[in-house]
């Protein structure tokens, strides 16, 4: 969408509070031995506090509030009884909602307890990839260009991007135009940042895969030569200048 006035902003910082603290909730209630499907719960009766209900579920029929994904599995991973948290763990958490007709989405990777798997450098690569990408956005930068400077970033520090997977304009339903706001130089996207537009930037950082496919579940998805995804996400507006970051409550970035 397009912030038109100030009723708008305030609608799309209402829903992004809601999505940004759930999350940042969410991180702190994880713990070793609790399932995904119980954090996911737990990020249900946060979301349910605002008022705001699961993007996901509304738009796809998810079955689930959040996207929880553990280890080789690189995003959308269903809440599951049977799914036990354990130290070291590579967790992404998605969290996106509807509140009083706004959408908002944000992410973010990170390593449960002691970082006995060495996770840490795939995650931090991404963290410093999508404050990158975000800082060098303002309006009439081309989408591809922000692409670029995200794969250059990945590969400087060794590892490579996910292809299949986007950022995407937001804000009056989950998925809005521009659609395919990539890791890498898209050649025949043409599309430009425009002022005053609310999108989704999200990394997706890989060690060994290029792809991400989907698994018998119908939802998870995991890499097309294994390996592992960092992903941080983020909704902005973009400005002439720097971004109005509407997550920035979830405290991805500290
Ligand atoms: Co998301
Ligand atoms: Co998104």
């Amino acid at each position: 969408m397009s912030i038109t006035n100030e009723e708008e902003l305030l609608g799309m910082k209402k829903a992004s509070d809601a999505v940004a603290l759930t999350l940042k909730e969410m991180r702190n209630f994880a713990k070793p031995g609790i399932s995904t499907r119980e954090l996911d719960l737990f990020g249900a009766t946060v979301l349910k506090e605002f008022g705001a209900k699961s993007a996901p579920y509304l738009t796809y029929g998810f079955p689930g509030w959040t996207c929880i994904s553990v280890n080789n599995e690189f995003c959308h991973g269903i809440p599951s009884p049977t799914r036990i948290l354990q130290e070291g763990d590579l967790i992404n958490i998605d969290v996106s909602a509807e509140l009083n007709g706004y959408w908002s989405d944000n992410g973010a990777s990170f390593v449960l307890g002691n970082d006995i798997n060495q996770h840490q450098k795939l995650i931090q690569a991404s963290q410093e990839i999508l404050h990158k990408a975000i800082f060098a956005i303002r309006g009439g930068v081309r989408i591809s260009d922000i692409g670029h400077l995200m794969e250059t970033e990945a590969k400087k520090r060794g590892f490579k991007v996910i292809k299949n997977l986007a950022g995407h304009g937001i804000g009056r339903s989950l998925h809005e135009e521009p659609g395919d706001i990539t890791n890498y130089r898209d050649p025949f996207n043409k599309a430009r940042f425009k002022k005053n537009s609310v999108v989704a930037i999200e990394t997706f950082i890989s060690t060994h895969s290029t792809y991400a496919v989907e698994q018998n579940d119908g939802w998870t998805m995991v890499g097309n030569k294994g390996g592992y995804m960092a992903q941080h996400e983020h909704t902005i507006v973009v400005t002439e200048e720097k971004p109005i970051i509407l997550t920035e409550l979830n405290q991805i970035w500290l």
